[in-house]
């Protein structure tokens, strides 16, 4: 199989002791492209770094909702910096998460979402969303910005959510939850959702999918992804895994 992991954190501290030799052992695991995207500043530095260390991995630079709380408005300056480097091939992560109690205040979020928003668009560079218990609000910011497309990771919202982003022209992205006994929800979105706007990801090291829960996550295991879709999809893996490839390659503009 040929995948395409569009979404893992090698900056994580939890690849601090082992990042480089994880990363280049990707390419034997089938494992083509990555895409490693920043949670604040110095991730989306990190993320950078990491694209120019190995060919196959690219980067999004961008504030996460939970890491927003210190933000200023100076930083779309450094992010407009970092963004302009030719391995960045997104705005991300950014959105909303109203699940975790300290997170920065809703407005604050939202305040944070909408900047970066604007700055995708004056940068004609597609965004990686985070929404998490914010499905309402979060829609109505992406609506706010007509002329910004992107993909919402780890999918988590309605069938009815689905089908206005995908209206929009969006793409959804699913991780390891979809291998989970809870996941009934994800596969009916899957079941419906056209083949050409899935994507695959791991949210390494989060989220590790069955059989290995309770592992630290990485690309190797985004196979598991692949055959989950496959089954809903009545596809095999390696289609799965071709179709998923070629999305995240259009949709990352990544020749
Ligand atoms: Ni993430």
């Amino acid at each position: 199989m040929r995948l395409f992991d569009t979404h893992a954190h090698y900056d994580s501290g939890a690849f601090n002791a082992d990042r480089l030799e994880v990363l280049a052992s990707m390419p034997e695991k089938g494992v083509e492209l990555i895409l490693n995207p920043g949670c604040d500043l110095d991730s989306s530095r990190a993320a950078v770094s990491l694209a120019e260390q190995f060919p196959f991995v690219y980067a999004a630079v961008g504030v996460h909702p939970s890491d927003c709380g210190s933000w200023e408005d100076s930083w779309i300056e450094e992010l407009r910096a970092l963004a302009a480097h030719p391995r960045v091939k997104a705005v991300g992560e950014i959105g909303l998460d109203y699940y975790w109690k300290d997170n920065p205040p809703r407005e604050f979020q939202q305040k944070v979402f909408h900047a970066q928003l604007e700055l995708a668009e004056e940068l004609g560079l597609p965004v990686i969303v985070h929404d998490r218990e914010a499905h309402r609000d979060c829609l109505e910011v992406v609506k706010a910005h007509p002329n910004v497309t992107g993909v919402y990771h780890c999918y988590s919202g309605s069938l009815e959510d689905a089908k206005t982003l995908v209206k929009l022209g969006w793409m959804l992205s699913f991780t390891g939850v979809v291998t989970y006994k809870n996941a009934r929800k994800s596969l009916e979105v899957i079941d419906w959702l056209p083949m050409d706007r899935i994507m695959v990801e791991t949210d390494s090291p989060y989220l590790t999918p069955e059989p290995f829960r309770g592992q630290r996550n990485d690309s190797g295991k985004v196979y598991r992804v692949a055959e989950t879709i496959a089954q809903v999809k009545g596809l095999s893996p390696e289609e799965t895994a071709e179709i998923t490839m070629e999305n995240g390659k259009r949709f990352f503009k990544i020749i």
